[in-house]
């Protein structure tokens, strides 16, 4: 039921604190400073002999995956490839000995990556589903995997899976990197950084109602951009995925970096770009960013975790979020840009839960 919330999406989005507990219950373990998984179904010395890692799935869970790419190569310094679970399929890549290929999924009925984990097993890869449905066909297809335990997501827009998909994600890179070389403490504090996220995310979720203020501003543009680097890379694309999905205002996401090879084109004083800035490594180069677009004339919404003199002067709008390790911020900055998307939506009369032309589970390629 809708608990009282207008719409199953803004329902799932404030679920999240809640569903992130659930992914991680019972699966992080102080004692040895890891995570533990029930169904991997590979012995410690299969999956210590990992040597490659492809990342597979469709739309927000292919950027899921992308996230995940980040993750485990900072972590367990496995190389990894994200590959479009349609693209994977048919490509027929060269995939050397002792590759792992991650199926992710909400639904766990996508065709298309149904179609690639099949194909990679056919030829002798060990597969894994990341899935939410229980006893879906990519969970039974796989050799083992990790259920996300996000309850049911009926908007068609992912929003608790995307979460809790990158939740696993990160509780993966801690299993493998403790089976490597990442030190007793290490896994140590991203186990306290893991326990903190709920907290964060609840905090991140009051933003709404400066959210829905911003939307109410914007609601009438054609195009938007979203930028960020690094973590926030994959963030930018899922927001503007979702903008596109639910209220049919075209959005590009970009690497920011990448805007002065073609993108900043499109920059005028009618084309909002969504910076996703949360301090890090990147952070003074986005800044930059942030300024050669608003020098151009256009309106800029910054997604920040400090307040800061600098981002105030050059950003038409500020979005505060909690500061977490950078590695988390893909969870914690989704989560105004599924409020903006979602409010925009709604102001543009658009069926949130039922957006036209899409299905909650695409199982015809
Ligand atoms: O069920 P899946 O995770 O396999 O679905 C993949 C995509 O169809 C899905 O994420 C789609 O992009 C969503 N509607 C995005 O919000």
């Amino acid at each position: 039921s809708l608990n009282g919330y207008e719409h199953y999406m803004l329902k799932e989005i404030h679920e999240q604190p809640d569903s992130l507990r659930n992914a991680m219950r019972g699966r992080l373990n102080d004692e040895d400073a890891t995570a533990v998984f029930g169904g991997l179904n590979l012995t410690p010395q299969q999956l210590r002999g990992v040597e490659r890692i492809i990342l597979t799935g469709c739309g927000t869970s292919w950027h899921s995956a992308l996230v995940g790419e980040y993750m485990i190569e900072e972590f367990a310094r496995i190389p990894v490839c994200v590959e479009y679970a349609s693209e994977l399929r048919y490509r027929n890549p060269p995939i050397e000995n002792n590759t792992l290929v991650f199926g992710i999924t909400q639904s766990g009925e996508t065709a298309d990556t149904l179609a690639a984990l099949n194909e990679t097993k056919r030829k002798g890869h060990r597969t894994l589903a990341l899935c939410n449905v229980v006893g879906s066909s990519i969970a039974q297809a796989a050799d083992g995997g990790v259920y996300l335990h996000a309850g049911p997501e009926i908007g068609v827009a992912s929003t608790k899976a995307y979460s809790s998909q990158c939740c696993v994600l990160a509780m993966l890179s801690l299993y493998f990197g403790r089976m490597r070389h990442m030190s007793f403490e290490s896994g140590g504090r991203i186990i306290e950084e893991l326990r903190r996220l709920p907290a964060a995310v609840e905090q991140a979720l009051t933003c709404d109602s400066e959210v829905r203020r911003i939307a109410a501003k914007y609601a009438d543009a054609s195009n938007f951009l979203y930028l960020g680097r690094r973590y926030n890379f994959p963030t930018a694309l899922e927001g503007a995925l979702k903008l596109k999905e639910i209220s049919y205002i075209h959005a590009e996401g970009y690497p920011a970096a990448e805007m002065k090879h073609g993108p900043i084109a499109l920059v005028d004083e009618h084309t909002p770009s969504v910076f996703i800035m949360p301090r890090g490594t990147t952070y003074d180069k986005v800044m930059s960013n942030m300024e050669e677009v608003k020098a151009r004339g256009g309106p800029v919404i910054a997604v920040a975790s400090h307040e800061e003199a600098q981002i105030r002067r050059i950003a038409d709008e500020v979005i505060m979020i909690p500061e977490v390790p950078e590695f988390l911020q893909p969870i914690v900055s989704a989560i105004p840009l599924q409020l903006l998307s979602y409010h925009i939506a709604v102001l543009r009369g658009c069926d949130v839960d039922k957006p036209r032309n899409l299905a909650k589970s695409v199982t015809v390629e």
